[in-house]
């Protein structure tokens, strides 16, 4: 593409306005905020409703026609920010919002690593409405050929494969998978290769993310379930950098199926591109609630309130990490 019609691109009236990373930056760092004055309370609850009560009186406050579309559960199951619900002003660009106000309840309850607050935005229709389910993802970093690994090879092929890719031996792989006890024998799969394990115990949009940034994290490689609606965010934000991801929603009970098919879903073991979780024009806003490989948590001082967030935009690839200091809500208690 020539600068010229880069240019045409990012001022196209269908791409959403760049101004709007920064009022994302804003949502996110409130949400994490408020769910930090709960860190280490033992009370997941307590810190995700804060967390979701920041995040939706900040989004309000956006200029954009917003409607939900990952969110907090389904309408007659949560009362704020459930899937369909629309946010905003309403006077503005039309677009889809996937939001997860407190990823990692558990991680903040308990104060360990990697809660994170995180939502994305896209235009209007391309982000994937997923249900509340289980999603089976596998998402490497950039740099590889496209198709280097595949949801329905084996777990064995696709290390040897990206092994090979990456031009080192399998035992120089380093995959990680949630420590669930669904994962026994793709776990006991990865060894039989010889590669390495990371085990988290919480918190897989940040997992996703860290084989984007394999010279920090040293993860080569994502494997395993965990939630649907956070295999769209985290999609959203690989998109951004260039890496490689699948999904497909585990639909095992009739009812699961018939609520996908309700919220669009026509065919039950769809195979998801990366592209097809998150298509379009879409930026990504993550601010740490507790400390972890991706972000620093909040800090509380005296008269400073400080975060840290990173934003994501597609159609740039720009990646950009931000250091809040805030003295309003450190004074006046403003979260
Ligand atoms: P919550 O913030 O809703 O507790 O989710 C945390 C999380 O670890 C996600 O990162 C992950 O996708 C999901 O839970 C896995 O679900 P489960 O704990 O049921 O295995």
């Amino acid at each position: 593409m020539s600068g010229h019609d880069s240019d045409i691109n990012v001022r196209s009236k269908d791409v959403i306005e760049r101004i709007l990373s920064m009022e994302l930056v804003r949502v996110t760092e409130r949400a994490a905020v408020s769910a930090a004055r709960l860190r280490g309370h033992g009370n997941e609850k307590a810190a995700d409703q804060a967390a979701v009560d920041a995040m939706r009186r900040e989004l309000n406050k956006l200029p954009i026609d917003g409607t939900i579309v990952i969110g907090e559960g389904e309408r007659d199951e949560a009362p704020m920010l459930f899937i369909g619900e629309k946010v905003g002003t309403g006077q503005g660009t039309r677009v889809d919002i996937a939001v997860d106000p407190l990823e990692g309840t558990t991680l903040c309850a308990k104060d360990m690593p990697g809660a994170i607050a995180v939502m994305a935005m896209a235009q209007a229709g391309s982000l994937l409405y997923a249900p509340d389910v289980y999603m089976d993802k596998i998402a490497i970093g950039p740099g590889y050929p496209q198709g280097v690994v595949d949801l329905d090879a084996s777990p064995i092929d696709n290390v040897h494969s990206l092994a090979k890719a990456k031009g080192v031996q399998p035992h120089e792989i380093s995959v990680l998978i949630m420590d669930r006890p669904r994962h026994a024998d793709l776990i006991a799969a990865v060894r039989k290769t010889g590669a390495s394990i990371r085990l988290i115990t919480d918190g897989d949009v940040a997992g996703v993310i860290f084989t984007a940034m394999q010279a920090e994290t040293g993860i080569d490689l994502y494997l395993g379930i965990g939630g649907a609606p956070e295999g769209v965010l985290a999609a959203a934000a690989l998109r951004c950098v260039g890496g490689q991801m699948q999904g497909r929603l585990i639909l095992d009970t009739q009812e699961k199926i018939d609520r996908a098919r309700g919220m669009g879903v026509k065919d039950p073991k769809k195979k998801y591109e990366m592209t097809e979780l998150a298509a379009g024009d879409v930026i990504v806003s993550a601010t740490g609630v507790t400390d972890g490989a991706l972000l620093k948590g909040v800090t509380f001082g005296r008269e400073v309130i400080q975060t840290e967030t990173i934003v994501y935009r597609s159609i740039t690839g720009t990646v950009r990490k931000i250091h809040g200091e805030h003295r309003e809500f450190a004074k006046f208690r403003l979260d």
